[in-house]
């Protein structure tokens, strides 16, 4: 990767001489140099580019000295070392800018090859420090991933096997309620045919309950208690599925049946609602094989995606775009022998450059406070790359709409 160091100098030779001494190195893109006349224009620099990674300045510059843009660093807790070049036996100087941070320093006029070793030693420390910095956060993201996992599992595992035996004994006992139902209406129909002219209490009643309307709804209604019933049991599967416990080894796994069951859980956000009018899901399955995978985990990633989706079809309709027809695609097919691709479309928002710059960073969020974590992203990447050794693409374009695309080796 390219190291960028900020060089602020008022000298324009400075330039000059920086990019002859070392071009090869910016030839085969190991440097990259910009330039800036003072502490000001340094600031706007550093504010605009997030890839700095050293800051060689000047003290003595006009509009804003050195000192002072050293002061400024340590304010904006940015990720950059700073050297500052100063006159020989300046030790005033030195030790102030030492005080405010400065990694190391260089006199004047400056020995090229003495800038090379600082420059080296400095790059170095800024590598080591990122490189700490990203393990941290990868640490903490593992953490927080395994933290939610096993909560968020335990308590659908726990309330699916909870709500899976109350719903079991409705279940059977309808079924012998339809059968008594069916028995004591055959009677009734005996008794109707065989008394059709019953006693003025019975016939007085038979009229007030509008028994003949009670008997054509009664089937019916216990047929949509039956459909109710079968609605429940395939959550219940779905959560179970959706749950699956993390195991410790990878085993063979429906991915339609994962996707089927994070949909089933996300049914409620799809449904027409203020933020949006209903979403439809277009499922194109392909005959794919079973996928050796940790089937927990990856339905994570699922719903973490879909859940994205949904938030991007609503944040368009939010900001007054109207979506003709507000659609999500999922989409599976075997690519090449031993991998499988499943590609997760919207038509929401999109995204701008910024936006897919950071996209995968920890953290990183476009949604209001309590609304998103900004972990989602970077939980899938860890889930599909570390634990799946697969990949996690995607193709965006601002008010079109965005495609992840998901590709696993089917045997694990
Ligand atoms: N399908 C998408 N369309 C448009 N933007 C997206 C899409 N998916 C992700 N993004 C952008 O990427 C950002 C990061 O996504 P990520 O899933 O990591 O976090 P989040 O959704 O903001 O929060 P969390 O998932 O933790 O609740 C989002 O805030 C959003 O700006
Ligand atoms: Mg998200």
């Amino acid at each position: 990767m390219t190291a960028k160091i900020l060089v602020v100098d008022d000298e324009l030779p400075i330039e000059r001489l920086i990019c002859q001494q070392f071009r090869k190195k910016i030839r085969a893109k190991e440097l990259e140099f910009v330039f800036a006349h003072n502490g000001l224009e340094a600031l706007d620099k550093l504010k605009e580019d997030g890839q700095i990674d050293m800051v060689l300045t000047d003290i003595n510059m006009p509009e804003m000295d050195g000192l002072t843009l050293l002061e400024k660093l340590k304010e904006l807790e940015l990720n950059v070392k700073a050297v500052v070049v100063t006159a020989y036996s300046d030790m005033e100087n030195i030790r102030k800018a030492m005080n405010n941070d400065a990694f190391d320093f260089l006199m004047k006029p400056i020995n090229f090859d003495d800038l090379e070793l600082t420059i080296n030693r400095t790059l170095e420390t800024v590598r080591q420090i990122k490189q700490t910095q990203y393990q941290l956060q990868q640490v903490q993201t593992q953490l927080i991933q395994k933290e939610k996992m096993s909560a968020l599992g335990q308590l659908v595992a726990g309330v699916a096997h909870e709500i899976n035996n109350p719903v079991n004994f409705v279940a059977g006992n309808l079924t012998h309620a339809r059968d008594y139902i069916e028995v004591m209406l055959h009677l009734l129909q005996l008794y109707q045919q065989h008394y059709p002219e019953p006693v003025t209490q019975i016939k007085a009643e038979t009229e007030s309950l509008d028994l003949q309307y009670l008997m054509e709804d009664l089937p019916q209604l216990i047929s949509s208690m039956h459909v109710g019933i079968d609605r429940i049991n395939q959550l219940i599967v779905a959560l179970k599925t959706f749950s699956r416990a993390d195991s410790s080894n990878k085993i063979p796994f429906n991915i339609h049946e994962g996707l089927d069951s994070t949909l089933l859980i996300l049914r409620h956000r799809l449904k027409a609602c203020s933020g949006h009018p209903a979403i439809a899901i277009i499922k194109e399955y392909e005959n794919i094989p079973q996928v050796h995978c940790y089937p927990g985990p990856l339905n994570q990633v699922f719903m973490n995606l879909l859940a994205n989706a949904i938030d991007a079809i609503d944040e368009l309709t939010h900001q007054g775009q109207i979506i003709q027809q507000p659609t999500i695609k999922i989409r599976t097919e075997v690519v090449e022998k031993g991998w499988v691709e499943i590609r997760i479309s919207d038509n929401g928002l999109g995204m701008t450059e910024e936006v897919k710059q950071q996209l995968f960073q920890p953290m990183f969020t476009t949604k209001p406070c309590g609304k998103g974590t900004g972990l989602g992203l970077s939980i899938c990447q860890q889930i599909i790359y570390e634990k799946h050794q697969g990949s996690l693409t995607y193709c965006s374009e601002l008010g079109k709409g965005t495609e992840f695309t998901i590709r696993l080796p089917v045997g694990g």
